[in-house]
């Protein structure tokens, strides 16, 4: 039993694919010493392609508005503690200039699902940031739209675009999700993302409400097989204002394990270390990059609308400065022995 799960880790690192049920076992049955050398792999990898370097992302939370309403998101419509606000494309512009000064060669546009952003809107700010600063890149997080506006954001120079699947499980995702919410039209705007050729995110919370071992296997599938550039995972979260307040919470050490995992899937994989790791240990987001993780995505957004874009309760870095945040976070990286790097930070075949 022990040595099988020792010649998974062993089997995984050569083919960089497991069998699901491999996967799931991988998950179900680890320990310190699975946990030890899958670590050991993930960082091997990692500093074979990307050496100490960690890149960071300037995140713009420019409006907390969303015509959703995930049962575990604290932007939900149906939550009307949610103090609502949306910046303009000056106030964005702003943000972005803060954020090039402080070496941000990324700019990570983060909305809820706003229909007040409409496709000519959005192509302006686009269009904008990409004159103003032709030597960054644009990644959109703005939810599902249709491929005539994946197509034309695309065309009007963003570069990727993060849309977590959430789960890679049907069953699983209609429990998370209200039943206007379709798994397939998810699966189906990722799909569309990478025939655009953006550079595609996509990613999934560790511990959500009735995830099982069998789902994170199939979620270790799916982006063993979907091949993303990026993929973001973190904790759940519990918001106080929503279905799901009294769920627990998703582990560090949990989230750790597949990190590692998932860069020994993918060994040129961009894997943040989240905000969500940093919120549930102090130290979350060191693990993380210690794990496996390259990529932290420190906040750019005007102090006074943080502590509204709530996707969960206690989120971190909410009071302070963008030049604080980053002075923070470089010197975390240097404490493990990272450094971090102005740098688009493109996914590199
Ligand atoms: N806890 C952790 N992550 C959350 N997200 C939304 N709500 C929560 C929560 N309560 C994540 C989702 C979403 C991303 C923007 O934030 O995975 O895709
Ligand atoms: Fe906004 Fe889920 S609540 S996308």
């Amino acid at each position: 039993m022990k040595n099988y799960l020792i010649e998974l880790i062993e089997k995984l690192f050569k083919y960089h694919s497991l069998e699901l049920n491999e996967y799931e076992f991988l998950i179900e049955n680890r320990n310190h010493e699975a946990t030890k050398l899958l670590k050991k792999y993930a960082n091997d990898l990692k500093r074979e392609f990307y050496g100490n370097k960690i890149f960071i992302r300037g995140l713009i939370e420019f409006s907390n508005f969303c015509k959703n309403d995930c049962l575990y998101c604290g932007l939900r419509k149906s939550n009307l503690n949610c103090e609502r606000y949306r910046l303009n494309k000056n106030e964005i512009l702003k943000c972005a200039d803060e954020g090039y000064k402080l070496g941000f060669r990324t700019f990570v546009l983060q909305s809820g699902e706003d229909n007040y952003f409409t496709d000519e809107i959005l192509c302006e700010i686009v269009s904008a940031l990409k004159l103003n600063y032709s030597d960054c890149a644009v990644t959109l997080s703005i939810g599902e739209r249709s491929f005539k506006s994946y197509k034309i954001l695309r065309e009007a120079g963003a570069d990727r675009y993060l849309l977590r699947h959430e789960t890679a499980d049907k069953n699983h995702y209609e429990k998370l999700h209200p039943v206007e919410m379709s798994f397939n039209n998810r699966l189906e705007c990722l799909r569309n993302l990478r025939k655009l050729n953006y550079q595609v995110g996509c990613g999934f919370m560790v511990g959500s409400p009735f995830q099982s071992n069998k789902n994170l296997a199939q979620d270790l599938k799916f982006i063993e097989e979907f091949k993303p550039e990026m993929c973001g995972i973190g904790p759940f979260i519990p918001h106080k204002d929503t279905p799901f307040k009294n769920f627990m919470a998703g582990t560090v050490e949990l989230t750790c394990y597949l990190l590692s995992i998932i860069r020994i899937i993918h060994p040129k994989i961009l894997l943040p270390a989240t905000t969500a790791l940093g919120t549930v240990d102090p130290v979350g987001r060191e693990k993380g990059i210690l794990s496996g993780a390259n990529v932290v995505m420190p906040n750019l957004s005007p102090v006074n609308v943080r502590k509204k874009y709530e996707l969960y309760d206690n989120k971190i870095c909410t009071g302070d400065e963008s030049a604080q945040c980053i002075k923070c976070l470089s010197g975390r990286m240097q404490n493990i022995g990272h450094e971090i790097i102005t740098d688009r930070g493109d996914f590199k075949n």
